[in-house]
């Protein structure tokens, strides 16, 4: 089996790479990942509620939910989310609670604060993807779901060939291509964190990227 690439990626260059990426990222990344947050929201929009969004970035998503949800977004760069507040404010988005930066391992919310936690295309952008994701069962009240957009890297092949030699080349621009096969993510689920996969699909583009929605469960409702 090949080697499996594994570069250090820690929270300072991740957040000097998004601050770079700051001012012309709606443009490189606006288009290509759209269907994805479409159908992410549309998730999302079904259940309502209070939503914490995770590495909300720009705030590209935020006109996209529908008015009755209420939104708090978190981000690690501070020029990503200097973004954020001005479409905010240019749009009056009303239904925007509010914005700060703040890690997504480290989130400073209460236990079960949250109906639905959404996480656009940030797990695999954070150093301790697990960590991160543990802190997202937390906040998320049971019942509530976890819905995230994230690459899932090949398992074998011509693709993990490529994801693996393309690792160490965009490590500076904040992203990792290999480290995430399905298996990372089932062995996240299986470590008794009271959470259940609900859905996992493909999204545009190229197969590389899945919507995948955790549900906590309910215990008092489950008894
Ligand atoms: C690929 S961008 C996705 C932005 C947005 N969600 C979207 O759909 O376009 C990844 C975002 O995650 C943020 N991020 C990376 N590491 C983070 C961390 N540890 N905590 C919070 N946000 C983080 C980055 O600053 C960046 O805004």
């Amino acid at each position: 089996m090949a080697e499996i690439i594994k570069l250090d990626f820690d929270r300072e260059m991740v957040e000097q790479a998004y601050d770079r990426w700051a001012p012309v990222y709606d443009l490189v990344f606006g288009g290509v990942f759209s269907k994805g947050r479409k159908a992410a929201i549309a998730a999302t929009n079904r259940i309502g509620g209070r939503v914490l969004e995770v590495g909300v970035g720009t705030g590209i998503s935020l006109p996209q939910y529908a008015p009755h949800v209420r939104i708090f977004g978190t981000d690690i760069s501070e020029a990503m989310l200097q973004k954020a507040k001005k479409r905010v404010t240019e749009l009056g988005l009303k239904n925007v609670e509010g914005l700060a930066v703040m890690d997504a391992e480290k989130l400073e919310f209460p236990d079960n604060s949250f109906d639905v936690v959404m996480a656009q295309y940030v797990v695999t952008a954070v150093p301790n993807p697990e960590v991160a994701l543990d802190e997202f069962a937390r906040v998320l009240r049971p019942g509530g779901e976890l819905i995230i957009l994230t690459r899932v890297s090949a398992d074998a092949g011509v693709r993990r060939f490529i994801e693996q030699r393309l690792q160490p080349v965009v490590r500076p621009l904040g992203f990792r291509t290999a480290e995430f096969a399905w298996s990372r993510y089932a062995q996240w689920l299986a470590g008794a964190r009271g959470m259940e996969l609900a859905e996992r699909r493909l999204v545009p583009p190229l197969g590389h990227f899945s919507l995948v929605r955790f549900r906590k469960i309910d215990v008092a409702k489950a008894a």
